[in-house]
């Protein structure tokens, strides 16, 4: 499975909202939407105060879905773990620059392990410091809250990076977006450029899961 190409507005569930004892099920829910991409958080307790899903969980959810994986490591050492995420079956691996040092060899890292790479920052990191690499990545992560639970509250100021990423990275790279998206935000984010829209609590913080998608469909048409 391979991310999309840059082009199409594509809503990527984050499962950190859905019921964790029944991970697959929630999945299927999402597959039979339409989504193509399912949103997984990593967190190690160190760079974000939550604790969340590694590998083992990863390994087991690939055997029930064809959806793009699509891993969000929030991690302080992701160098240590790529791998790992890698051979658990994920499709894309999204670093946080704040951690890494070299990201240009992160990319290259990260591409030799047959995945595809994304790059992102937190609302007080400034664009310059993704400036090299994010035209080498596939796609740029905005993080409009600070990362680490589902449901905060949409930082608007956060969300105007979006415009000067897409100036940075131009047509052919995916602009992600993620925290306190819903129909009332999603416009917003579009307009400023971003392509991938991921929503946790607004998708499987609803007992309709179908219709709380259709609804941020519905937001931009
Ligand atoms: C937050 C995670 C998000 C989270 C978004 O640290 O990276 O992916 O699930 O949740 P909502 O959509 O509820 O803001
Ligand atoms: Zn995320």
């Amino acid at each position: 499975m391979r991310l999309p190409p840059a082009g199409t507005i594509e809503i990527a569930p984050s499962i950190l909202s859905a019921d964790f004892g029944k991970l697959a099920d929630e999945i299927a829910e999402v597959t039979a939407a339409g989504v193509k991409i399912v949103h997984l958080d990593v967190m190690d307790a160190h760079f974000v105060p939550n604790l969340t899903i590694g590998p083992p969980v990863i390994a087991s959810l690939r055997r029930h879905s064809d959806l793009v994986f699509d891993s969000h490591l929030m991690i302080s050492e992701p160098d240590r773990y790529v791998e790992a995420f890698a051979k658990a079956g994920v499709d894309n691996i999204t670093f946080h620059i704040e951690v890494v040092d070299d990201p240009e060899a992160m990319v290259s890292r990260i591409r030799d392990l047959g995945c595809t790479v994304g790059v992102t920052l937190n609302p007080q990191t400034p664009v310059e410091a993704i400036e090299k690499v994010a035209p080498l990545c596939d796609m740029v992560l905005v993080m409009t809250v600070h990362p680490g639970f589902g449901g905060q509250q949409f930082m608007p100021d956060a969300a105007r990076k979006i415009a000067d990423v897409r100036r940075i990275v131009g047509p052919n790279v995916r602009i992600e977006v993620d925290g306190g998206i819903d129909p009332d935000t999603t416009p917003i984010v579009v307009a400023y450029g971003a392509d991938t829209l991921v929503a946790g609590n607004a998708i499987f913080g609803r007992p309709d899961r179908a219709a709380a998608i259709d609804a941020i469909r519905r937001a931009i048409e």
